[in-house]
């Protein structure tokens, strides 16, 4: 067997060392497999500088890296328009962010045919061949795909949420968008829910034969599976062991000098619940004076998006409640709210896991939330607060689940949880590893890609 990964993105940035590897979850999973078999990655390949064909390793090279080149225009109204503007919101079920824009299924429809294009160019017409499309940029490549080549074995893996159906139809190019996606053999979401939601979409919008997993459209079938994603679990517990990891979560516990911290690591994205989580810590610290000067919460927040207007204004609304809530609550040597807007590594993440007694995890709506993962591996014995509107919810029953939604509920949450008894604490953590444990990423490539075989 060969791959053909295509992505929006490609798994290679230019260093001053040439071309390295990007740090991600998907690269993490399917490097190894290209590394191993050979292969194809496309992707459209922002950085100028990467060639329309590159060998990756430079000197012995062990995949193509082939690049869909965009101009600022398509750019615009593919990614930032049509990904982002569009099928983001729309999955996460917050509609109050859609722009339906008519040139922003014109440009999706274009550049999706590119990416097939570039696909048929590329990837060997060989049974054993996989073509393998990732997530919400690119629904009508399969289509294409399949079109020209009948008999092509091709995936398609959706690492956001599918929403209910009658979510789903609030689109105007629904059909045409499941349409494309019925050109696949084989499409995987995280868990059963999103996978009962496409296959309701399928039967109902486009009247499709369906069982429980299959999907029947003018003759071709598709299964449709869940396959939930996991984390590099051995790195991560190796990386959070180190001395290095163990000396910054303590400097971090001394820096901040109150008993409890509790932390929240997110992209700056309005699906993540930054501003819900914030105003129930207000509200913890308000109906919990004996907290004052005793904890401390910890928001990183990565730039995301930044062209987007609702992320500029998510992080100007952020900023504006991290200042009000120090602002009325802040005394001599305590800062109740420590926020950072910048990016940091997955090391010194660990030492925010490690330093931290309680992690608040309460997304609006999450495909998975790899966090939560990462977390509970890196932890010794933190509490996790954890948004029931997340795909790892219904995998992980023992963290403490909340209503993102509910404002009190939260605030309650995070006194239960820094008062948990360390009896408790353990035996739920146990549980959580343990699942993590399984879910791990290599595990996740393989088994999706085993399941062409079944
Ligand atoms: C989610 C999506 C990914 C995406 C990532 C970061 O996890 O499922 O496809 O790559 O967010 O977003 P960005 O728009 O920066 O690629």
């Amino acid at each position: 067997m060969s791959l053909t990964v295509v992505a929006n993105r490609v798994p290679i940035r230019k260093t001053d060392d040439g071309w390295k590897t990007s740090v991600g979850g998907l690269t993490t999973a399917l490097l190894p497999v290209l590394e191993e078999q050979g292969g194809v990655w496309v992707g459209m390949g922002e950085d100028p500088d990467l060639p329309e064909c590159q060998q990756y390793p430079e000197d012995d090279p062990d995949f193509l890296v082939r690049r869909v080149p965009l101009s600022d225009e398509e750019l615009d109204n593919y990614y930032y328009g049509m990904a982002n503007r569009v099928l983001w919101p729309v999955s996460h079920y917050l509609i109050q962010h859609l722009e339906l824009r008519e040139r922003f299924i014109d440009t999706y429809r274009s550049v999706n045919e590119r990416f097939a294009k570039a696909v048929l160019d590329e990837s060997p017409d060989d049974p054993d061949e996989i073509i393998w499309i990732q997530d919400y940029h690119l629904m009508l490549a399969p289509r294409h795909i399949r079109d020209a080549r009948p008999d092509a074995v091709i995936g398609h893996f959706w690492h956001i949420p599918w929403p209910a159906m009658e979510v789903f139809r609030i689109l105007p190019w629904s059909r045409e968008l499941l349409r494309g996606m019925l050109g696949c053999d084989l499409i995987g979401f995280h868990v059963d829910e999103y996978v009962d939601n496409f296959i309701e979409s399928a039967e109902v919008l486009l009247g499709a034969d369906v069982t429980e997993n299959t999907v029947t459209l003018d003759g071709h079938t598709t299964r449709v599976e869940a396959h939930p994603i996991g984390i590099e679990v051995d790195r991560f517990k190796k990386m959070a062991a180190t001395e290095e990891v163990k000396e910054k979560a303590d400097k971090l516990r001394n820096r901040l000098g109150t008993d409890n911290i509790v932390i929240g690591i997110d992209r700056l994205d309005y699906t993540k619940g930054i501003l819900s989580r914030l105003t129930a810590f207000e509200q913890f610290l308000e109906e919990n004076p004996d907290y004052h000067g005793k904890v401390s919460f910890y928001q990183i927040a990565t730039p995301s998006r930044t062209k987007v207007e609702s992320y500029q204004q998510l992080k100007r609304e952020v900023d504006e409640a991290v200042g009000r809530i120090n602002g009325q609550f802040a005394r001599d040597n305590w800062v109740p709210v420590n926020y950072r807007y910048r990016t940091y590594t997955q090391f010194e993440l660990c030492a925010f896991y490690r330093a931290a007694d309680a992690a608040l995890i309460t997304p609006l709506r999450d495909g998975m939330n790899v966090v939560t993962q990462e977390f509970i591996t890196a932890t010794q014995n933190g509490a996790l607060i954890l948004s029931e509107l997340t795909g790892a919810a219904y995998l992980l029953p023992e963290a403490i689940q909340v209503n993102p939604y509910d404002q009190g509920g939260l605030a309650d949450a995070i006194k239960v949880a820094l008062e948990m008894p360390d009896e408790e604490r353990r035996s739920r953590l146990k549980g959580l590893k343990s699942t993590v444990e399984k879910l791990d990423v290599h595990k996740w490539a393989q088994h999706f890609l085993d399941s062409f075989d079944r």
